[in-house]
């Protein structure tokens, strides 16, 4: 079944009941990913009352769609870093990233949570001479990382590339589970099928609306990978990406164990193996794009399935999902205050770094909450503006926004083909001069919407493989009633009626 995660399919049964009254705390987090469920936890443990507000299930987004993969370089490697920043900045990164995947140990070894964690070495390597493998060994060393030579056998010939020891590996969801179950009670409530609908600033701090009730509060953290609303200083400057993940039985029953970044032909693959209830799998990660703008999901996922069969041979592809990340411009996520006296908090632009950089910001939002000095806070400032780190890919993003806002509205959809459209698929279709997002029940009903996001009104499109409907300009995503999924929108897409 697509979009069914392997950690999905290997989660503990857990659920929270949904908020139903009035509520007042210290802290309300909007969000119950990894960064919203380490950060309740931090904050309770320094006597804080929270609740986290969930709109769905307790990491079941896009924590459990990730690779479950810790490490402390970057998904960008070291040289493009080192070629913004000074090498004491890019050691402090690497430093900071260490930190984060030394407090998920701990507090797995800590609560004794069952979630598979292990360290094994990060394999990077490549085919070809694209990435120049030898100058980022260079970088990694500089940064006080240290480093080793690939050994034989490897699982993959014809490359070269090195390693870096001592890295980790874990099932996301059942640490996000474990932690979850730690941190209910006294102090801390956790509220499932809760969507917090708007934010609105009082003197006294913060009211939020949900579905279930309002909750007051001294301090809000948006930990909803990026910031709910329009937060255009922000959603400038993220890139939303969509990346592919498959689970797969091999015919060898050999399964390398280890994480492994190659990069073939100038593409990234990451692959890592699972192992749990007596069943091994193989996890093949790449083929990204940008929310909203394949033309055909599909091919994306069979694009990946060929390349894991040329590299493994595989017996049977058992799982597949899509995953979202946000690239900030200038490489670092952005963590703290949204505006140098603000309470209210963000953790963003975390790229496929997010189990990492999520516990990172926890750390960092704790502290800065409770009043503690943390010595990564400033180099990851939310409210840091710094063009001239930005400046490319900043102008890159937004000229992609425009050029998308004007190919929507001028150039497409004619096509007023609704009897064409097959039973579990859509269309965006111009009615009455509107353009309106169309999808077709299995039934043969017709569900049909303004195709206009509610963010910031860019048209949305139809991702085939995960049947949403996918906004282009900063990755909100809607499913077929018309839902949010994930991404800035509060509202959902505005129905039609028939
Ligand atoms: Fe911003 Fe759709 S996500 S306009």
């Amino acid at each position: 079944m697509f979009t069914n995660s392997i950690w999905n399919a290997h989660a503990a049964n857990q659920s929270f009941s949904e908020l139903n009254e009035d509520l007042t705390v210290d802290v309300a987090i909007v969000g119950g990913g990894i960064t919203g469920v380490t950060t309740a936890f931090l904050l309770k443990e320094r006597g804080m009352k929270v609740a986290i507000l969930e709109a769905r299930e307790i990491g079941r987004g896009t924590s459990s769609h990730s690779t479950g993969n810790l490490y402390a370089i970057t998904d960008n490697l070291l040289e493009p870093l080192r070629s913004k920043y000074d090498k004491e900045v890019v050691g402090k990164i690497v430093r900071a990233r260490e930190s984060a995947v030394n407090f998920i140990e701990q507090t797995v070894q800590r609560f004794q949570i069952e979630c598979d964690f292990k360290r094994l070495p990060l394999y990077l390597f490549e085919d070809k001479n694209e990435k120049d493998l030898g100058a980022e060994r260079k970088r990694a060393e500089e940064a006080g990382l240290g480093t080793a030579d690939l050994t034989e056998p490897f699982p993959v010939s014809g490359i070269k590339g090195f390693s870096y020891p001592d890295q980790a590996q874990f099932n996301p969801l059942l640490y996000i589970q474990g932690l979850a179950k730690v941190i209910e009670g006294e102090n801390c409530s956790i509220y499932e099928n809760t969507r917090v609908s708007d934010i609105d600033k009082t003197d006294n701090g913060f009211i939020l609306k949900t579905t279930g009730g309002r909750v007051t509060a001294k301090y809000v953290i948006q930990a909803t990978h990026t910031p709910k609303g329009v937060e255009l200083q922000y959603h400038t400057v993220l890139g939303p990406y969509r990346e592919y993940g498959i689970a797969a039985k091999l015919q060898s029953g050999t399964y390398p164990e280890g994480i492994f970044w190659g990069y073939f032909n100038g593409d990234k693959f990451s692959f890592r193996s699972y192992s749990r209830g007596g069943e091994q799998y193989l996890l093949c990660i790449g083929r990204p794009h940008k929310v909203g703008q394949a033309k055909d999901n599909k091919e994306h996922i069979q694009e990946l399935i060929s390349f894991a069969e040329e590299k493994f041979k595989i017996k049977e592809v058992v799982y597949k999902w899509g995953g979202q990340n946000y690239k900030p411009a200038d490489l670092l996520p952005y963590i703290g205050r949204k505006t140098s006296n603000s309470n209210e908090l963000i953790a963003t632009g975390f790229s496929t770094d997010g189990l990492t950089y999520g516990t990172l910001s926890a750390i960092i939002n704790t502290d800065i909450i409770t009043g503690r000095k943390n010595e990564y806070e400033a180099l990851f400032k939310a409210s840091r503006h710094n063009p001239a780190k930005a400046s490319k890919e900043f102008i890159k993003e937004n000229f992609d926004v425009a050029a998308q806002l004007v190919k929507d509205w001028l150039s497409r959809g004619s096509d007023e083909q609704l009897k064409n459209i097959p039973p579990g698929e859509a269309q965006v279709v111009k009615i009455d001069n509107k353009k309106v997002a169309v999808y077709r029940t299995n039934g043969g009903e017709f569900r049909a919407f303004s195709a206009v996001c509610t963010h910031m009104g860019c048209i949305v499109n139809w991702n085939n493989a995960e049947k949403s409907w996918d906004c282009p300009c900063h990755g909100t995503r809607f499913d077929v009633e018309g839902e949010v999924l994930e991404g800035p929108a509060f509202d959902p897409l505005q129905r039609i009626q028939e």
